[in-house]
């Protein structure tokens, strides 16, 4: 890596990143089930029609996967803690969830890494799920008494917590282009959804608040998106896929307003009273966590309904989720962020999958070295423009779930044998350790 520790200020974390339902393993230990382990299982939702039943495993072996974490130099974690193990049906607690989570908070401090907690990454209780899930008004509020309870446990001890990981992929990607659970292709549920998703962070913050607690934030995934040519309609296509992708998000917790384009066409089907939500909405973080991975190229469909827009195939180098390869989007959007909000800002997300294979005990990953270098780059430049960055956490600690996708795209510095559930640290960890060890 062409970096190392003392080319970033004082006090900068690195970190890696996971979530529940992608690395422990679920349906034991009292948790319930959740929206993911039916959604797996209708017809071409998921590759395989795999599912997080087993994943890495990491509910048995967190204390393997944390010594890593410490053997790799790094000064943090982001994990999060799901909703279905503390209440298995959504709002009843189960005590064994609520033990293991406190367990492994206390594991990851007594290595001396800070824990970084994201309340919602993705695995909706079931129970809520029937009742309508994130287009159910109702849902936002389960959330906030599910934050409370996971508060009042670990809170203590995290050193940031998250409201919502990418309320995007929980809202469009889930309800409108239905490639995530729950799998809905509807414009009504999307609507509903992108604006709930947005109460649920307001209500949790507000509660969490009332019980005292610091350096709360919420994380956003951005994407550069920019036109597939110069022609008026391209332009508009993108600049409208920005509104619905980056904006809508970043505004309303920013300034409690949705962007003009994007609000037009969802106007119609937005629950009654949103507007009364949106102070709710805005009201006071302490940081904002910026997910970055690609960009994406994008041209008018006017055959196709509302948003009429469609993403085409770009030139650049890609990884093996066919997403190109673009640092300079994560120096656009750290300074977007800035601007927007004024605040401190985490890195909470980027790296890259690629077709890993264990060849003589070791994995040779070059091209991810390369990508955490060129991203941590720009997010040099950012800091250089003036961004307060605190933090970069690379995705993932280990190969796992990757929702739709199923086990075959890895994420990982660290390689998992989904057969054995061995550990193997690729060239990408040991390269990076160098890089950050003190
Ligand atoms: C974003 C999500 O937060 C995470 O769950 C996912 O695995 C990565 N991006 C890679 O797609």
């Amino acid at each position: 890596m062409n970096f190392t520790r003392a080319d970033f200020p004082e006090g900068f974390l690195f970190g890696a990143a996971t979530a529940a339902y992608q690395i422990e393993g679920h349906g034991f230990g009292g948790a319930g089930p959740t929206h993911w382990d039916s959604f797996s299982k209708g017809p071409g939702n998921v590759v395989r029609g795999e599912d997080g039943a087993v994943a890495c495993d990491h509910y048995h072996r967190y204390e393997a996967d944390l010594d890593l974490l410490q053997a790799g130099g790094f000064d943090a974690y982001r994990f999060s803690t799901s909703w279905a193990r503390v209440m298995p049906d959504g709002r009843t607690v189960n005590p064994e969830g609520l033990d293991f989570y406190d367990r492994l908070v206390d594991a990851t401090l007594e290595r001396g890494l800070k824990p970084f907690q994201t309340l919602y990454h993705w695995e909706l209780p079931s129970a809520l799920a029937d009742r309508g899930g994130w287009a159910n008004r109702d849902t936002a509020l389960a959330f906030a008494d599910f934050s409370e309870v996971i508060s009042a446990r670990i809170g203590d001890r995290v050193a940031s917590t998250a409201t919502i990981n990418e309320p995007w992929c929980v809202a469009w990607l889930s309800h409108y282009l239905g490639h995530h659970a729950p799998g809905l292709r509807d414009i009504r549920a999307a609507a509903r959804a992108m604006h709930h998703i947005l109460l649920a962070h307001g209500l949790a913050v507000e509660r969490l608040r009332g019980m005292g607690r610091k350096e709360l934030g919420i994380v956003l995934n951005f994407e550069r998106a920019l036109p597939a040519s110069e022609k008026a309609a391209d332009v508009r296509a993108a600049d409208l896929q920005d509104q619905i992708y980056n904006r809508w998000f970043l505004e309303a917790i920013a300034h409690g307003r949705y962007p003009e384009g994007a609000l037009e066409g969802l106007a119609p089907h937005m629950p009654q009273g949103w507007q009364d939500d949106m102070r709710l909405i805005a009201q006071p973080i302490d940081w904002l966590g910026v997910n970055y991975y690609t960009r994406s190229l994008i041209a008018a469909a006017p055959e196709t309904p509302w948003p009429s827009l469609t993403a085409v195939e770009g030139p650049l180098p890609k990884t093996q989720m066919g997403w190109e390869i673009y640092p300079e989007g994560l120096h656009h959007f750290l300074l977007r962020a800035r601007d927007a909000l004024g605040l401190p800002v985490h890195v909470t997300e980027n790296g890259m999958a690629w077709a890993d294979q264990v060849e003589d005990g070791g994995v040779a990953d070059a091209e991810r070295q390369g990508f955490v270098a060129d991203h941590l780059a720009a997010a040099r430049r950012a800091i250089a423009d003036g961004v307060d960055l605190r933090s970069f956490f690379y995705w993932s600690l280990l190969d796992n779930y990757e929702w739709a996708f199923g086990y075959e795209k890895r994420f990982g510095l660290v390689h998992v044998d989904f057969e054995t559930l061995e550990r193997t640290p690729k060239a990408s960890y040991h390269a990076l350790k160098s890089a950050i060890t003190r």
